[in-house]
């Protein structure tokens, strides 16, 4: 099983119908936070099920849902079929975006389950897509000395102030025996640290900077902006 395999199922990543809901409801938040203007085109790559993505169209004037999983698609298309400002797009129709035509492009939690390659495809794909104005936001990034009990602590956490720390505990229970981990421990998750994707947005003809903050609920790893060089 790939990365791209596991994503296409349901996961036990997500420990409650609750934990789900307020999950991508924060994501939203922070994604509008992002939007530079109400007209502005907007394409959230590897979105997942973007149960939320209403309040981001709601801050645009386009957005792209996008995601590799076909069965993620598909529930995208059921739930926002009714919304003219939404398009959901497998990877490959990305591509044929028009250039320079994207205000904000944002993976958010999606470049640890990419090769080196593929991460490199996507900061080509961000630097012919996005206007010289435009942003691509790469967040959730996990440095290398994050360990997965940081992440742990983080989503308990999160769980405590959301009501849902019985699920959490049983959640990460079954976690620590699914899929997710044997992969995690097969496959491992792409880390960088500041410098090397500074660097690596560098050799895609990207300028990259650090936020102070993460999008979502872990402040242990790390969000970028990165823009054109021209
Ligand atoms: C951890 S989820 C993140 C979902 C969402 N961005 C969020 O913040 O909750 C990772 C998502 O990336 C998608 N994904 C993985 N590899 C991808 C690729 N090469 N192209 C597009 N999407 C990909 C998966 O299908 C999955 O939905």
């Amino acid at each position: 099983m790939s990365w791209r395999d596991f994503w296409n199922q349901d996961t036990p990543i997500y420990v409650s119908g609750r934990h789900k809901v307020l999950h991508y409801a924060r994501i939203a938040g922070d994604i509008a936070r992002l939007v530079p203007s109400p007209d502005a085109a907007v394409l959230d790559f590897g979105c997942g099920e973007a149960l939320s993505a209403d309040r981001v169209a709601a801050r645009c004037g386009r957005l792209y849902l996008c995601d590799a999983a076909p069965l993620v698609r598909e529930r995208l298309l059921a739930r926002f079929a009714g919304d003219a400002r939404i398009a959901v797009l497998a990877p490959e129709d990305a591509e044929s975006l028009p250039d320079e035509s994207l205000d904000l492009i944002v993976a958010n939690s999606v470049i640890q389950y990419l090769s080196l390659d593929e991460l490199r495809a996507l900061l080509r794909l961000s630097r012919l897509k996005l206007k010289g104005g435009g942003s691509l936001i790469l967040a959730d990034v996990i440095p290398p000395d994050v360990s997965p009990l940081t992440d742990a602590s983080a989503l308990l956490s999160f769980a405590w102030k959301g009501g849902f720390l019985g699920a959490a505990l049983v959640g990460l229970a079954r976690t620590a025996v699914s899929d997710y981990r044997r992969l995690r421990d097969e496959l491992g998750l792409a880390q960088y640290d500041e410098a090397e994707m500074i660097e690596i947005l560098g050799e895609a003809g990207l300028s990259g900077e650090r936020l102070a903050w993460n999008i979502g609920h872990n402040p242990s790893r790390m969000t970028f902006r990165a823009r054109p060089l021209p």
